[in-house]
């Protein structure tokens, strides 16, 4: 039987030379695969309630918004810099090809909600951590940050788990 890893295929040299691409746009074509990796990434939360998922974009509003559906909890996405229409505010993060900012609204997340927050991929974890930023800056209690791919050797999972974060992906 098919695992989570073999659904999703490695683009050389995109979107810059020397990087290798983990596109999930394969994985999430695929029905048996992309309710496989929804049905994964909510595994360990057996139980849990939470209040809110927030997806960053792009591809974990994809994700993010399935894993909210089965929760029964609202979605929120977390957007690059410009892209949401009210009143935000804003994080600076470093990529492992550039730099960016990323937002939130500013009254998406009331003082102490339940947030998982979900991507496709963990890299440098700078993406993630300025998601983990805007979320408890709103107040938001972060109890999941879930992924499908953690790439280990760019050191995502351990800044984040620094930050105090329970980490949980499906493959490296
Ligand atoms: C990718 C990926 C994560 C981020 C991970 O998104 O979907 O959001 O990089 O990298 P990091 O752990 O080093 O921060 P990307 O920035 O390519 O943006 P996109 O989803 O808009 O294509
Ligand atoms: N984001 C940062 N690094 C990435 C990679 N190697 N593949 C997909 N998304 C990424």
């Amino acid at each position: 039987m098919k695992d989570v890893r073999d659904y999703i295929r490695t683009i050389v040299d995109f979107p810059h030379e020397g990087i290798l691409f983990r596109d999930v746009t394969t994985l999430f074509a695929d029905p048996r695969g992309f309710r496989m990796a929804i049905d994964q990434l909510l595994h360990p939360y057996a139980g849990v309630r939470f209040d809110k998922v927030v997806g960053l974009e792009a591809r974990g509003f994809i994700l993010g918004g399935a894993v909210a559906h089965q929760l029964s909890a609202g979605f929120v996405p977390i957007r690059k810099k410009g892209k949401l229409p009210g009143a935000v505010i804003a994080e600076e993060y470093q990529l492992e090809y550039g730099e960016a900012v990323v937002e939130i609204h500013d009254d998406a997340i009331e003082p102490g909600q339940k947030i998982l927050l979900v991507d496709d991929l963990l890299a440098t974890g700078g993406t993630a951590e300025a998601g983990i930023r805007l979320v408890e800056r709103l107040g938001g209690e972060i109890i999941g940050c879930a992924f499908i791919v953690d790439l280990p050797e760019l050191g995502g999972r351990k800044r984040l788990e620094a930050l105090g974060m329970d980490v949980h992906a499906l493959c490296a």
